[in-house]
C-alpha cells in the first residue's frame, strides 16, 4: 500500500463516517419525535365525546361550535386553560364539576387533532402543564 492509497482510504473512511453522523443527525430527532408522539394520547375517545356533550350543553351557546379550540392556542398550556375555564366559565352559570372541565379539555384536544388513547385525562395540573396547543397535530 503506498501513501496515496492509504490517503484515499482514510478519506473514504471519513466520508463514510460523516455520512453516518449525518444519518444519525437525521434519525435521532425522528426517534425522539416518535417517543413524544406516543405521549400525546392524553385522553380517551369516550371522554372527548362526553366533553363534546358538556361543551355543547354549557358553552357553545356563547362560544359557537369550535371557538374554544381556537382560543386554547392563546394559553401557554392546558393547565392555564383549565384554570381559566374552571374559575370563570360558564360566564353566566354555576360552576361545573372538575370532571366536566377535564372532559371539555379532552374534547378540545380531540378538536385539535391530538390522538385518543387508553387513559383518561385528569385535572392533575402537572400533567395538563405538559400539553400545549403548539404540539397539536392539526390546527383547528
Ligand atoms: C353566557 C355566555 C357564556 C357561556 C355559557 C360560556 N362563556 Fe366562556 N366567555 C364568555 C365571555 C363573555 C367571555 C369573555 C370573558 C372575559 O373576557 O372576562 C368568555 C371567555 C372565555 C374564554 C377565554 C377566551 C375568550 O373567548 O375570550 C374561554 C376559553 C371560554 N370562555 C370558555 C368557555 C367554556 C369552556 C365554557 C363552558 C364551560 C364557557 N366558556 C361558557 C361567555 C360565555
Amino acid at each position: 500500500m503506498n501513501r496515496t492509497t492509504a490517503g484515499r482510504r482514510a478519506q473514504a473512511k471519513s466520508i463514510v463516517g460523516r455520512a453516518l453522523v449525518a444519518a444519525l443527525a437525521v434519525a435521532a430527532p425522528l426517534l425522539i419525535g416518535t417517543a413524544a408522539a406516543a405521549q400525546t394520547a392524553w385522553y380517551t375517545a369516550e371522554q372527548a365525546e362526553r366533553g363534546a356533550r358538556t361543551y355543547f350543553a354549557n358553552c357553545a351557546g356563547c362560544h359557537g361550535a369550535n371557538q374554544t379550540a381556537e382560543r386554547f392556542a392563546e394559553y401557554p398550556d392546558a393547565a392555564s386553560f383549565f384554570n381559566f375555564i374552571s374559575g370563570s366559565m360558564p360566564y353566566d352559570g354555576d360552576q361545573l364539576s372538575m370532571a366536566k372541565y377535564t372532559e371539555i379539555v379532552a374534547f378540545v384536544l380531540s378538536e385539535l387533532g391530538f390522538p385518543a388513547g387508553d387513559t383518561e385525562l385528569t385535572s392533575d395540573r402537572a400533567v395538563l402543564a405538559q400539553i400545549s396547543a403548539s404540539d397539536a397535530p392539526a390546527a383547528p
